[in-house]
């Protein structure tokens, strides 16, 4: 008798949705019986197959238990929400907090900020260019003659490509030219970046690295105005005076070129053992920038002249932290960025 399979239907469905205490239980009777594939919900889609008679008699029928099921998992949902102990659930404000971790800056990114600052604050520029460079941005426009071994001066990671030579680059040297090739002078620019060197790491050395480099061009840029720059930055950088020195040195891109110390920033000079007992800290690479280098770039010779600087940032961040193994700038531990 079809009348009484759909009462027994209705029958179990009120039967089971009173034992029931939770909602998300209630929720999936509710789909057994009128959900897609439920129980009543197949009667009502066969009741195109059946005989018009029947249909009529059970059409009716099914269609009310449909509603009558609706009706009465609404009602017990609002009586479960009903249930629910509302003192228990208030929150207890006096319960200690859940501590939330917060991340750090990491140093590198922080001595990076802190040399945009004080460089915007001279009116420089500051520029980004690619760190997969080609062979003629990293070397040859940079005057480094070809197959001399000035290209082993820096270790370098030569990168498998079909067209070009391509490297990782070594410096942020190659910016000159590319900045240069847009722009006409007087200007001043810093670049900062990730460069890449190919070699064995040990406290001192890093593959990779960041610098940041330095070009003032401008129709009588000299060293002096070098110097100057360069004892503005340190002092502020350190937050004390700092006197700077210059060696003679050798850079392709540079004439003359310079090998550029500051005065020990723990003993300002007197000599301690921070120094090695010299007084001063090496910094990095500096000169007056080769005419070559401007006509690599499309500039006349002879018309401009220019300085440029590449330094090394781990240096300065081991210097102002009194960090002394470079390798933990890349380690990616926690503990040691947590410190800073
Ligand atoms: N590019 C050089 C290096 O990485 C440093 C440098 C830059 C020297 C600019 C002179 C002028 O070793």
């Amino acid at each position: 008798m079809p009348e009484k399979e759909i009462k027994d239907i209705g029958n179990s469905f009120f039967e089971e949705i009173s034992k029931l205490s939770d909602e998300r239980a209630l929720y999936a009777v509710k789909v057994k019986y009128v959900g897609r594939n439920g129980i009543l919900t197949k009667i009502l889609k066969n009741l195109k197959n059946i005989s018009s008679e029947q249909r009529k008699l059970i059409g009716p029928l099914a269609n009310n238990l449909r509603q009558e099921i609706e009706n009465a998992f609404e009602k017990r949902k609002k009586e479960l929400s009903e249930q629910i102990d509302w003192e228990k659930e208030k929150l207890d404000v006096t319960l200690p907090g859940k501590k939330v971790e917060i991340g750090r800056l990491h140093p590198i990114t922080s001595v990076y900020r802190e040399i945009e600052k004080i460089f915007s604050s001279m009116g420089f520029e500051i520029v980004e260019g690619p760190e997969l460079e080609t062979d003629w941005y990293n070397f040859t426009s940079l005057n480094f003659p070809f197959d001399h071994p000035a290209r082993d001066m820096q270790d370098t990671f030569w990168v498998k490509s079909p067209k070009e030579k391509m490297v990782l680059r070594t410096h942020t040297s190659p910016v000159q030219v590319r900045y240069m090739e847009k722009r006409k002078p007087p200007f001043r620019i810093i670049v900062p970046g990730r460069v890449y060197r190919n070699e064995a790491t040990d406290a001192a050395h890093e593959h990779t690295l960041h610098q940041f480099e330095a070009l003032v061009v401008g129709n009588d840029i000299n060293v002096g105005n070098f110097k100057h720059i360069a004892k503005q930055f340190f002092s502020a950088f350190f937050g004390k005076n700092i006197d700077i020195r210059l060696r003679p040195s050798f850079f392709p891109f540079t004439e003359p070129s310079f090998e550029f110390d500051i005065s020990c920033t723990v003993c300002g000079g007197k000599k301690c053992p921070s120094c090695k007992n010299a007084g001063w800290l090496e910094i990095g690479g500096a000169g007056m920038v080769n005419q070559n280098v401007f006509v690599s770039a499309g500039y006349p010779r002879n018309k401009y002249q220019g300085f440029a600087w590449g330094f090394g940032i781990e240096r300065l961040a081991m210097m102002k932290y009194k960090i002394d193994d470079i390798r933990w700038f890349e380690s990616g531990d926690l503990r040691f960025i947590k410190q800073f």
